[in-house]
């Protein structure tokens, strides 16, 4: 009967329109990825010579095609595989973000365990490139677009953060993309940011970070490259020369100094509150205790103006008459003399300065010069080198004693007082930064618009607040 054979054929019909659909949507989705190569920092590549929508994938980021992932039997398509290029649509805080979607920061910031192995076994599978140096010396040919795309806040967003602008030195030598994440997180416009690169460093690396620092006024780099060897005079010097670069501009508050390989925990607004509750105390850590005394003996005289030696660690949070009085006072410049002889000069100087009160110097401290988790906290970086006070598990991977963070640790990292975290290898289980930067754009987001305050309370009780010169 007539009435019966027409909607079999309309059935038949509708099955072929439907699958022909589904393969244009696959097929445009994919091209559509592909293509967006600049505005996508995750993204499937497919492989060559195979049907796109059915193509099996490396996880690679970014943005130069360069394949050096491991190929994955996975399909693409609705997986989350990808960071979706996303804009914070609320009208007052616009910058540009790339979310993470293969996993939930949220989740595993909490600790989620089922979230956390999801997260390894996609790690154990999947190769991630980093962005290469060429794309950043060809992308900040265009400054504008590179600031847009990146995220980059270019607004002091609170007058609180307008009127306590702070001073950095970066030093680095290889892994731009980590070093460029590290200043886009910490820019703003009101700070200033000296960055050293080595001059060990490949020239590609050079002409990436030129690149990077010539779209950015306020982000400069040092004239002279100094050749870095631990545990030489040759650390301090280009921390110095930093130090003096920055001084020139009259309004900072307060110096601290990073390495490419750090990443905050804070953001700036709470750095700044932060800071505001230190009141000029400077945070370095101190020890005699623990200190190696034969590195200071091996000078043969005794140091002069009768200071004590101290020995610290290559991070320092300092007020800016610190910084005058390194750079100019007689006494401090006798001391560096005396340094230079010294085995791991850098550990011994601006600590030194810190802990000898007699010497007046602002902000330095009165107390015993001893690093404790509880009476003198050292938070201007969390470090765990597994050992006393820096004792902590290390869900990662020890790298000559220091914890290399994984996603493991993002709970321990999310509730730690500390500014900044120390260290992160790109390369090692990526999604550790992925997710602390999200925490970090979220919470700078989120003070921005009033959602949430930062409670201040642990650190105005500190004792080196209490008992600075
Ligand atoms: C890609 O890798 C090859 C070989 O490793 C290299 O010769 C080429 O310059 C790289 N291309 C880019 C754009 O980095
Ligand atoms: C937010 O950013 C987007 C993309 O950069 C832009 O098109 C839009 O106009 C911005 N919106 C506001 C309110 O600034
Ligand atoms: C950050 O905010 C985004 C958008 O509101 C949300 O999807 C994400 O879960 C948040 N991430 C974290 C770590 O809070
Ligand atoms: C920070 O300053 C210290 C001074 O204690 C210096 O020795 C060290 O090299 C600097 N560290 C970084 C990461 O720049
Ligand atoms: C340098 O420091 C010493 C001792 O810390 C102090 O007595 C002296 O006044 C300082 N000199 C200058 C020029 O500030
Ligand atoms: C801030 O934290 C302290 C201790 O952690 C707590 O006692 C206090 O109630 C908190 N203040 C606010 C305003 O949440």
């Amino acid at each position: 009967m007539e009435g019966h054979k027409r909607p079999r054929v309309f059935v038949k019909f509708l099955a072929v329109f439907l699958f022909v659909t589904l393969i244009l949507i696959l097929y445009y989705n994919n091209i559509e990825r592909t293509s967006s190569l600049s505005s996508t920092l995750f993204q499937h590549r497919p492989r060559p010579g195979r049907l796109k929508f059915l193509s099996t994938h490396v996880w690679s980021t970014n943005i130069p095609t360069n394949f050096t992932g491991k190929i994955v039997k996975e399909r693409s398509g609705s997986d989350g595989n990808t960071r979706k290029h996303s804009v914070v649509k609320r009208k007052s805080f616009n910058y540009t973000f790339n979310y993470v979607e293969t996993v939930n920061c949220k989740k595993m910031l909490k600790g989620n365990k089922p979230e956390l192995d999801r997260a390894k076994s996609f790690l154990s599978n999947n190769y991630r490139n980093s962005i290469s140096n060429t794309w950043y010396f060809v992308k900040t040919k265009n400054c504008d677009s590179f600031i847009s795309e990146r995220g980059y806040v270019t607004d002091s967003l609170t007058s609180e953060e307008r009127d306590f602008p702070i001073a950095y030195s970066i030093l680095m030598f290889k892994d731009v993309e980590q070093f460029e994440r590290l200043l886009r997180a910490i820019y703003r416009p009101q700070n200033y940011y000296c960055i050293h690169v080595d001059a060990k460093a490949a020239e590609d690396v050079y002409n990436a970070v030129r690149g990077i620092v010539g779209c950015l006024d306020n982000v400069f780099m040092t004239r002279k490259y100094v050749d870095v060897q631990w545990g030489t005079f040759s650390v301090l010097e280009p921390e110095l020369i930093c130090m003096k670069m920055l001084f020139k501009y009259k309004n900072w508050k307060y110096f601290i100094n990073l390495t490419g390989q750090e990443f905050p925990l804070k953001t700036n607004y709470e750095l700044v509150k932060i800071l505001e509750t230190y009141n000029g105390a400077n945070d370095m850590e101190g020890t005699v205790r623990r200190a190696n005394k034969a590195r200071w003996s091996i000078v043969g005289v005794s140091p002069p103006h009768n200071i004590r030696p101290v020995k610290g660690s290559v991070h320092i949070v300092v007020n800016r008459d610190f910084v005058d009085y390194v750079l100019n006072n007689k006494t401090a410049i006798d001391f560096l003399e005396w340094v230079k002889n010294v085995d791991v000069p850098d550990e011994t100087y601006f600590s030194s300065l810190n802990h000898n009160p007699h010497l007046g110097i602002p902000g330095s401290y009165k107390g015993i010069p001893e690093t404790t988790k509880d009476k003198k906290p050292f938070l201007a970086r969390f470090k765990n080198w597994g050992r006393e006070p820096f004792d902590w598990p290390c869900k990662g991977k020890r790298v000559r004693l220091i914890c290399i963070f994984g996603v493991g640790d993002l709970p321990l990292l999310s509730r730690r007082k500390e500014m900044f975290a120390n260290k992160f290898y790109l390369n090692f289980e990526p999604f550790a930064l992925d997710c602390l930067e999200e925490l970090h754009h979220n919470k700078t987001r989120d003070e921005y618009l009033g959602l949430v305050k930062f409670n201040t309370s642990y650190y105005q009780g500190l004792d080196f607040i209490k008992n600075k010169v």
